[in-house]
Parts: C-alpha cells; sequence; structure tokens
C-alpha cells in the first residue's frame, strides 16, 4: 500500500509544486512509481513544469467527474520512469478534495506515492475533508506573515486530528536586510515537527524538467527519504544559522 502526501499552504508561491516536482524526481530515482495530482484549480502547472502539457486533454475534475478514467488523464513524466502527472481544471470551481481523497486512497494500492499539490491559502474546512491516513506537508517561506499563518493552520488542522510535518523552503542564512532567520522561531510558530530545510536556489528558478542538481534538490531528497521512514538526520540548525 501506498502513501498519500499532501502539500498545503497558507500562501500561494511557498514552493509546493517545486516540492511536488522535487519528491516526485527523488522517489523515481529510488524505483517508486508516483502519481502527481495538480490540484491548484485555474493555475495549472505541473504539467508544464513537467514539460506534458501539450499532452493534456483530461484534467483531475474529468476524472473525478467520471468523464476519464485516471489511467487517460495520467501523463507519463518523460525522463521520470515511474511518474505520472495529472493536470489541474482550467475552471475555478473549488475540487471537492474529500472526493479527491477518497479517490487517491483508492490509487494508493497502485502507486507508491500519490503527491496532491494543493492550492496556497485554503480555508482549513477544505482541507480537513482529505484522509486522515495522508501524509500532510506544510511548505513554508521565511517571511514573518507566512510563517504566522502556518501556524494558525496548523492549528486549526491539529482541531480535526491532522498534524503537518513543515518544510522550510527558500531558506537563504542572511536576509537582505541582514538579519538572520531563526528556524527554531519558524518552528515553534508554526508548531509542527520539522521535515527539512530546502535553501534559496537560483537552480530552481530557471526550471523545467526534473530537480536533480543543486543544494535545493540534495535537500527535497533527503527530505523524501524521512517521507520514506529513512532516518536521516535534521541539519544542524546552529551550523545553518
Ligand atoms: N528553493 C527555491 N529556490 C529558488 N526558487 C524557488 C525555490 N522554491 C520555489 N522557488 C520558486 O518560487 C516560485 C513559486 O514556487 P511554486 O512551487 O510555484 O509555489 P507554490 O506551488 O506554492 O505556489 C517559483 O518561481 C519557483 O521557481
Ligand atoms: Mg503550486
Amino acid at each position: 500500500m501506498g502513501k498519500t502526501v499532501v502539500l498545503i499552504s497558507s500562501k500561494g508561491g511557498s514552493g509546493k509544486s517545486t516540492v511536488a516536482v522535487g519528491l516526485a524526481t527523488a522517489f523515481s530515482l529510488e524505483g517508486k512509481s508516483v502519481l502527481l495530482i495538480d490540484a491548484d484549480e485555474g493555475a495549472r502547472c505541473l504539467d508544464s513544469m513537467l514539460s506534458v502539457d501539450s499532452e493534456t486533454v483530461f484534467d483531475i475534475s474529468d476524472v473525478m467527474s467520471g468523464n476519464a478514467d485516471i489511467e487517460n488523464a495520467a501523463l507519463k513524466v518523460p525522463g521520470l520512469n515511474g511518474v505520472s502527472v495529472v493536470p489541474s481544471p482550467h475552471s475555478t470551481d473549488a475540487l471537492d478534495l474529500g472526493e479527491l481523497g477518497r479517490l487517491a486512497e483508492k490509487w494508493r494500492t497502485r502507486f507508491d506515492y500519490v503527491i496532491i499539490d494543493t492550492k496556497g491559502q485554503l480555508p482549513v474546512e477544505r482541507l480537513s475533508v482529505l484522509p486522515k491516513t495522508a501524509d500532510f506537508i506544510s511548505v513554508v517561506t521565511t517571511d514573518r506573515i507566512a510563517v504566522r499563518n502556518t501556524g494558525l493552520l496548523c492549528t486549526k488542522l491539529s482541531a480535526f486530528g491532522i498534524r503537518p510535518r513543515l518544510i522550510i523552503n527558500r531558506f537563504k542564512p542572511k536576509m537582505q536586510d541582514g538579519s538572520f532567520v531563526n528556524i527554531d522561531g519558524i518552528i515553534d510558530a508554526a508548531s509542527a515537527q520539522l521535515l527539512g530545510v530546502v535553501p534559496e536556489d537560483k537552480n530552481i528558478s530557471a526550471l523545467q524538467g526534473p530537480i536533480l542538481i543543486g543544494t535545493a534538490a540534495a535537500a527535497v531528497f533527503r527530505i523524501a527519504a524521512r517521507i520514506d521512514g529513512k532516518n536521516i538526520p535534521l541539519p544542524d540548525i546552529k551550523k545553518i544559522l
């Protein structure tokens, strides 16, 4: 039985889709099968990030409404063995995440990983209907507002028995104003377990296709191994600072 991973954030642009592609890359290199679901309705991106946008016929709403089978909607990603991606709808109608979660429960019998890349800033009521068996991961950047709102999101989700783990993304030890980011403070504010810290990496911004090289890729690979249950020590926070 595979695992469902749900990427969430209190804000758009935190790096969920980038992390989704990075995790899919890492799992593929480990010989695992991955179904990547772009659940950001109205803001399709994973198909383009993985260079399959010209092949898109169906999207996840077609599968949910019974218009298409998952086999027809999921596009095989070139260069990433065992990885398929289902695009999000162009329509901005809210996807029923409860229904998507029920389908993911079925798909994880056939894939090692089902990764659901959600829209940022979703209200907790929409996220809380996803299966409790999923591995929820909140991706947060180091800015104050994002950190505070991630704390609120994690606290609200815990009332539903969901305790997301945390990825701190776009980490720069020294901020533009010369101050330092306090990772301990971010973890405390989010009151979530740290899964990893992904540095700001210029390899990412120009990226199309699998995430293979650079410091961010290396960090996401370690995170993938932790999700997979391997004992990879976390970075020494004092050394990062
Ligand atoms: N670690 C990183 N280093 C540099 N740029 C990044 C990093 N992570 C994400 N980005 C950039 O940030 C922007 C938003 O990332 P994206 O994954 O689309 O966020 P989200 O899916 O949460 O909206 C993109 O331009 C992406 O290339
Ligand atoms: Mg995204």
